[in-house]
């Protein structure tokens, strides 16, 4: 457990320590039914399949400059020139620097996400009324951690290049955190921030393939995200149909939609353009509209949306809000407990591909606004 940390984590603008105050009813169930035998089998696997930090390869030489300048090599520099039709040319320099800066990026915010998925899932142990849900959260509690340990010492120790948690992923925390209704908290962090994780990591895995420590840390905890969010499903299915009113079940949705905008907004990686001292008023909104990132947002949002859609959240509001950010297309998909495979879907893969020959206007050219913003 002891490693060597070349660069600690920058702290945000608030500080090393945080306190959100909320007020929750903590649940005893004295009855200990025991008769909900999906969430029990899941915590039998969550048991069963539990790893350590200890088990990976921590001596592996992780060089993630000199993959880049590899790749630079082989030819693919050219590529984002070509395809994501960035505000001027880049360098090989910059290209390999601005890979540097979003591999970083997007570990720490895993980080910082399983941190809070750590605080929130204790929330849940105490809130949910169910037995057999608390044994599960509390198995993901142990599953955090460990993620937590696992990230900030890939983070500290192999990359030395890490960043403060995002203001708006800093944003949805709280909220999930300092909220009082116990199916938020699940809402908040297994369907919503667990599901954008587990479609991230798998874009993770298809980026790394050439780095075999992160190919291993990512495969592990895929494998726990997946239950973490078919916890969420299988705790949450029917409540929304069957049990809550039109008004509570309008403030879910507009749960919903607030935390879409605030992990789309984390999305858009303005500190990485601060570090690199490029302006972030070119650079963002770049990022913003470039059909290639564009496909890569949306991708995320592939767990999601069927999860919602066999919550009963995918309602008309709910709709609408997703028609427009173009996240319908993944309504058709198989959610999480029809299918617990964590690999993303082949024709997700093609779908990233497709933005990629999506030819951007040659550089210098006039751009192309209109193909950017089709999908905005
Ligand atoms: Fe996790
Ligand atoms: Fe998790």
């Amino acid at each position: 457990m002891k490693y060597q940390q070349k660069n600690p984590v920058p702290l945000p603008e608030s500080g090393a320590f945080e306190s959100v105050k909320t007020t929750m009813d903590s649940v005893f169930d004295w009855q200990y039914a025991l008769e909900r035998d999906d969430l029990l089998n899941l915590y039998e696997k969550g048991k069963a399949l539990s790893w350590n930090a200890s088990d990976l390869a921590w001596d592996t030489n992780v060089d993630i400059e000199a993959m880049s300048r590899g790749r630079q090599e082989a030819g693919m520099g050219g590529m984002l020139n070509e395809v994501m039709n960035p505000p001027r040319k880049l360098d090989d320099r910059e290209i390999i620097d601005l890979n540097l800066h979003m591999n970083g990026f997007m570990l720490s915010q895993f980080l910082h996400g399983e941190q809070g998925a750590l605080v929130a899932t204790s929330k849940i142990v105490q809130q949910v009324p169910w037995e057999e849900a608390k044994f599960y959260a509390a198995n993901q509690v142990a599953d955090e951690a460990r993620h937590v340990e696992v990230y900030h010492r890939y983070l500290t120790e192999k990359l030395g290049l890490s960043y403060e948690v995002h203001p708006s992923l800093k944003a949805l925390l709280d909220d999930i955190v300092s909220d009082s209704r116990w199916d938020v908290t699940y809402l908040g962090m297994q369907i919503m921030v667990e599901g954008l994780a587990l479609a991230a990591f798998g874009i993770m895995k298809l980026l790394m393939q050439d780095e075999p420590l992160i190919q291993d840390i990512t495969t592990r905890i895929m494998a726990d995200e997946a239950r973490h969010v078919a916890f969420g499903v299988l705790s949450l299915q029917n409540l929304y149909t069957n049990e809550m009113s039109d008004s509570e079940r309008r403030e879910r949705e507009d749960f919903v939609i607030e935390a879409t905008h605030l992990m789309r907004d984390r999305l858009l990686m303005h500190q990485v353009f601060d570090r690199l001292d490029w302006d972030p008023k070119v650079w963002v909104p770049w990022m913003s509209e470039t059909p290639f990132m564009k496909g890569f947002r949306q991708m995320l949002f592939s767990k999601i949306v069927p999860n919602l859609k066999r919550l009963g959240l995918l309602t008309p509001r709910v709709r609408e809000e997703y028609a427009k950010l173009d996240l319908l297309r993944f309504e058709h998909l198989k959610d999480s407990v029809e299918d617990p495979e964590i690999a993303p879907p082949q024709e997700l893969v093609q779908l990233l591909m497709s933005y990629m020959t999506e030819k951007s206007p040659a550089p210098g050219g006039a751009a192309d606004a209109s193909t950017a913003s089709s999908t905005a």
